[in-house]
């Protein structure tokens, strides 16, 4: 009994030193892995991988999640624009499948400049908040061509290639086919 006073006594000390002696500074942690991450942080460095870092680079020769195709080999020049025109061929068979999809993506992406029929008179260019934009009929168009000004926009058009998946583009491609034989 004696002793457990005097364990009790000193304990009460001990404690009244270390958490009272400095309040800048971080005293005994009871669990520190509460505080401090077992993981090793993004960007810390780690010495599992020889470079000492903990950040790694994908694989070589890895493709990313819905990057299948590969890179788009056309330049965003005039050059690069007729030799799309000429060589670049759809890999896609038509089918209702297709333009239906097209079509729906045309409707989102397109037809506020271009219009449902591909007159070029969109809603934008009704309000005149958007002007040069033609006729699809006026133009030669290839599917190549398309693509192409989907990729990298022509004129006052922007890129779309953001908006749009790959089979996605070309199935506005085979849609604005369609649209100008139509018409
Ligand atoms: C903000 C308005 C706008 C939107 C949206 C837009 N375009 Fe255009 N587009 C234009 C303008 C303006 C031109 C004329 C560019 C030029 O020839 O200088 C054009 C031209 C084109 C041409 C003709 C290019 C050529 O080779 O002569 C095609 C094809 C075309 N657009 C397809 C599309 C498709 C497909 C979409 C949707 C994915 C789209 N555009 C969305 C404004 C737009």
């Amino acid at each position: 009994m004696k002793h457990l006073n005097q364990i009790v006594v000193a304990l009460v000390i001990l404690t009244s030193l270390i958490a009272c002696n400095d309040k800048r500074t971080r005293k005994v942690q009871y669990m520190p892995d509460m505080y401090v991450a077992v993981p090793y942080e993004a960007n810390s460095v780690n010495p599992v991988f020889a470079d000492g870092m903990t950040d790694r680079q994908p694989v070589a020769g890895t493709i990313a999640r819905g990057a299948l195709t590969p890179a788009y080999q056309f330049e965003d020049t005039n050059a690069g624009y007729e030799l799309a025109k000429s060589t670049l061929e759809s890999p896609l068979e038509t089918s209702e499948e297709n333009l239906e999809n097209g079509k729906k993506m045309y409707a989102i992406y397109c037809a506020v400049c271009h219009g449902k029929k591909g007159g070029g008179q969109g809603i934008l260019v009704k309000r005149e908040k958007f002007l040069g934009v033609p006729n699809y009929k006026d133009r030669t168009l290839t599917d190549g061509s398309i693509y192409h000004v989907i990729m990298f926009g022509k004129g006052a058009m922007g890129s779309h290639a953001s908006q749009l998946s790959d089979k996605e583009r070309w199935q506005v491609v085979q849609y604005v086919q369609q649209l100008k034989i139509n018409k």
